[in-house]
């Protein structure tokens, strides 16, 4: 039976340090199960454990804690990136076999769906075929996780691993891209093709009432890849690109940036309900001097100074939403 369940979500456009907040609240909480949510290997967590860089894509993060990792049927899968991704973890120390599993009835992404994705270009996708395996499962027409033989001995079924056993599962929900990426919330057509929300999350299996805490993970500034127009054209964002380390880690591409928009983290905080927002990287606008978010109204707001600007977000955020500051995973 389910226990409580708590959430990872991004509040903007995916990159913003989730993998490191999930890494965090494994080591201090006492989760049996880490789930990843939503989306394929479009997604790209970079995480520093025991002082090696590691970057997962479709694997949970709990493998770095000895935690049962499930990819959820609200994800997608490359059957041999999993493979890849498996054997580089294993390689570097991380344990997998008799941890990862993938739920029957996921989703998979077919040489076709990536064939057709890297055709595409209109929105700059990952090419990683994800929009493709989506359409088809919604289609009625997809490839399920239990109709692949290789996957059989990481197949579990949801309902028996959470609600048919009489072992409590404490679940820790990791979401990949971001409410700026939802496919309902986001900036269509310049979104990915799955649920970045919490409501994604309890699609995989848990019940609503069992979720405890929805952490909100945003930056001190924003990014985004992808093919519409996001950085305006100062150079103060080709600095912040530079100290932010700002590639992805999926494809390299640069991340446009730009300054935190209000308006945005607010809307995300309030439809995810979150209870605690993290905001990373503030290290690197420290790094480069300058303060500045986008106000209600969509104008420019600069502040004197980092307390300034802080004092003004936390303003904004319900007085019982928790605010925490941090800089980048590897100044921890
Ligand atoms: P897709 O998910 O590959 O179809 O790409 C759709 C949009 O989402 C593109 O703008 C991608 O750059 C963006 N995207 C998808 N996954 C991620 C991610 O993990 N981080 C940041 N952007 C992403
Ligand atoms: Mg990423």
């Amino acid at each position: 039976m389910v226990e409580y369940a708590d959430v990872v979500v991004d509040l903007a456009y995916g990159d913003s340090g989730k993998g490191k907040v999930t890494h965090q609240l494994c080591r201090k909480e006492r989760y049996t199960h880490v789930i990843r949510y939503n989306g394929g290997n479009n997604a790209g967590h970079t995480i520093y454990h025991e002082g090696k860089k590691f970057i997962t894509h479709s694997i949970p993060s709990g493998v770095f804690h000895g935690i049962r990792s499930i990819i959820g049927p609200g994800c997608v899968l490359n059957v041999d990136h999993f493979f890849e991704e498996m054997k580089e973890l294993e390689n570097g120390g991380i344990r997998c076999q008799g941890l990862v599993f993938i739920a029957r009835n996921a989703h998979i992404i077919t040489d076709e769906h990536i064939m057709e994705d890297r055709q595409d270009n209109t929105i700059g996708t990952t090419k990683r075929g994800v929009g493709q395996a989506y359409r088809d499962k919604h289609w009625r027409k997809g490839l399920r996780a239990e109709q692949v033989d290789s996957l059989k001995p990481y197949l579990i079924d949801m309902y028996e691993e959470l609600h048919a056993s009489d072992k409590n599962c404490r679940i820790l929900f990791e979401g990949a891209q971001g409410f700026g990426l939802d496919i309902d919330w986001g900036d269509y057509p310049y979104v990915t093709s799955s649920g970045c929300t919490v409501a994604a999350a309890i699609g995989n299996g848990v019940p609503p009432q069992k979720i405890r805490n929805i952490w909100g993970v945003a930056k001190a500034y924003e990014t985004y890849v992808g093919l519409k127009k996001f950085e305006p054209d100062e150079d103060i964002f080709k600095e912040i690109r530079e100290k932010g380390m700002e590639y992805g880690a999926t494809t390299g591409r640069p991340r446009q940036c730009n300054w935190l928009n209000i308006n945005g983290l607010l809307k995300a905080i309030k439809i995810n309900g979150v209870n605690k927002v993290i905001f990373n990287k503030t290290d690197i606008l420290r790094d480069v001097g300058v303060w500045k978010a986008y106000d209600e109204k969509d104008f420019q707001v600069e502040f004197s100074d980092e307390e300034d600007m802080k004092g003004w977000v936390e303003s904004k955020i319900p007085y019982d939403v928790k605010v925490i500051w941090s800089d980048s995973p590897e100044r921890i």
